[in-house]
């Protein structure tokens, strides 16, 4: 854990080098970069996360067909709509640490014949493997998405996985097509995205960078790429935190031909043993998980400066496909399902996590919010037949308007938000300007109790006209629950002046803002 002093030097370092100063100030201008040579934002950076872990499938996504509850194949209808809305670009399945317990075949066939499991990782239960491979790609198809499948590496074989991608992607006749189409689904589902394996150096196998990198190798030489456009897309289990060591290794043993991304893993906790209430936090708590959330910024600069070294030509893409706060599970509920309440805290995770991965588009092309249903960070909640979108769900939607759009390099200086002689930045920012030509900046105040003010001169882009939103509440701890579903949502925002060209925007106490300029 960083000492206080070191975390604001290098936070000092890293956003002076980003143009962005801690300079205390409640009215900021922001600049627009060069947008000519900026990347784009790739629409997987909205992502998101669906493990066997807790009530996220069962109970969840998956109901069964023989429900009460609304469902297409077993999936709760009100989910499909809801993730339908967000544009979900991607979904990541079965984990998470249960990837590395979960056997593929055990998930096909007659329900009947299925064997049960233990879900070792996740509360002890049993598995009964009722939720497998068709419904999972069936439902991504649903939800025109693209699935993301989490091989086995840690108790599964080279030739499990490979049979796995044998029988989702394989056209033509063979073992595994054979076995599909005796299942019932004759078209493969051609699936693109790949991880080999999950947190190998924890729950994936205690390996180290060295023998995962070795086992990388040989896992993906058994990968067919032949029936997938461009090839698989293939994700190396990557490094938690600040683990420098572990990308170093990865990039520098595994060929650049057969490594198409690196994954990351950063959670918004505050202390694993001790990590707070999701709802019942005081400002104290909540400043300190806006700087392990601020933290990713740090991260991302960092592992992208060991990935530059190897790979100057970024051919090989950071991928964070687990981000999110994880807090105490909700009182009463299994310690082992990580079901918990989401607040505005969480919105201001959402929004400023997002606006970082935005920045960074150049190297970070996939991110995976964990978890999508009843899990950490989720962007739905149930209970029975009921179903509420969290204020995460509703930063991801305001924020969709970025997904492909070319990104607006911007520069700014902060003002602070300063607790109890501490210091964070209090704004973050990204912007974006789409296909047809609207642009798009979001924009985040972080401090708990002092509002501020940003003005953007948008002569240079010719914006003639705004429209804004805004998610904020009367306190940090506020929540959507199933009695009041609709407390904190987005409405729409009339709090700024464009006169001239030039955007002056007043930012609530914890609140996203996002504003749209059309020509
Ligand atoms: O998202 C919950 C768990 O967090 C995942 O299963 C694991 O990969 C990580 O440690």
């Amino acid at each position: 854990m960083k000492t206080l002093k070191n975390y604001s030097l290098t936070a000092l370092m890293l956003f002076s080098s980003l143009g962005i100063s801690l300079a205390q100030s409640s009215k900021s201008t922001i600049q627009i970069g060069n947008i000519e040579d900026a990347p784009t934002i790739s629409k997987h950076i909205y992502g998101h996360f669906a493990e066997h872990l807790g009530r996220c499938i069962y109970e969840g996504f998956y109901v069964g067909d023989n429900s009460m509850i609304p469902n297409t194949e077993g999936v709760r209808n009100d989910i499909i709509d809801a993730l339908k809305e967000l544009q979900i670009p991607n979904l990541r399945w079965p984990g998470g640490c249960f990837a590395d317990t979960y056997h593929w075949k055990d998930g096909i066939g007659p329900q009947e014949n299925r064997p049960t499991i233990v879900n070792t990782w996740w509360g002890g239960v049993t598995e009964d493997n009722s939720f497998g491979t068709h419904n999972f790609l069936n439902l991504c198809k649903v939800l025109e998405t693209e699935p993301y499948l989490s091989g086995n590496v840690g108790s599964g074989t080279v030739q499990e996985l490979a049979d796995w991608v044998q029988y989702t992607n394989f056209k033509g006749k063979s073992p595994m097509s054979d076995l599909r189409r005796e299942n019932g689904r004759d078209e493969p589902w051609t699936v693109k995205y790949w991880g080999i394996g999950n947190e190998a150096w924890g729950c994936g196998g205690n390996m180290s960078p060295e023998y995962y990198a070795d086992i990388y190798n040989k896992y993906v030489t058994f990968m067919s790429d032949a029936d997938v456009e461009g090839g698989l897309y293939k994700i190396a289990s990557g490094a938690s935190n600040d683990d420098y060591n572990w990308t170093e290794v990865l990039m520098k043993n595994i060929p650049k031909n057969m490594l198409q991304g690196v994954a990351l893993h950063h959670y918004s906790v505050i202390d694993w043993s001790a990590k707070g209430s999701d709802v019942d936090f005081t400002e104290d708590l909540y400043f300190k998980t806006m700087k392990e959330s601020w933290l990713m910024e740090e991260l991302i600069v960092n592992h992208t400066t060991i990935m530059d070294k190897y790979d100057k030509e970024k051919k090989v893409d950071l991928i964070v496909d687990e981000w999110g706060g994880w807090y105490e599970v909700a009182e009463g509920t299994n310690p082992g399902f990580l079901y918990q309440q989401n607040t505005m805290r969480d919105a201001m995770i959402a929004g400023m996590n997002l606006n970082i991965f935005n920045n960074h588009a150049d190297r970070v092309k996939m991110a995976n919010l964990a978890q999508t249903v009843n899990v950490l960070q989720a962007v739905i909640l149930t209970d029975k037949e009921k179903m509420i979108l969290t204020p995460t769900y509703h930063v991801m939607n305001m924020y969709k308007v970025h997904q492909d759009a070319k990104l607006i390099p911007l520069s700014f200086e902060s003002p602070d938000y300063t607790y109890e002689g501490e210091s964070l930045p209090a704004i973050n920012a990204s912007a974006s300007i789409d296909d047809a030509g609207k642009m798009h900046v979001s924009i985040v105040n972080i401090d708990a109790h002092k509002k501020n003010t940003v003005t953007i001169d948008l002569n240079a882009l010719g914006i003639k006209k705004i429209t804004g939103e805004i998610l904020m509440s009367d306190k940090l701890q506020d929540h959507n629950t199933f009695d009041n579903p609709n407390k904190i949502e987005p409405k729409e925002y009339k709090g700024f002046t464009f006169k001239k060209g030039v955007l002056e925007v007043e930012l609530p106490p914890f609140s996203v803002i996002v504003l749209e300029g059309s020509k």
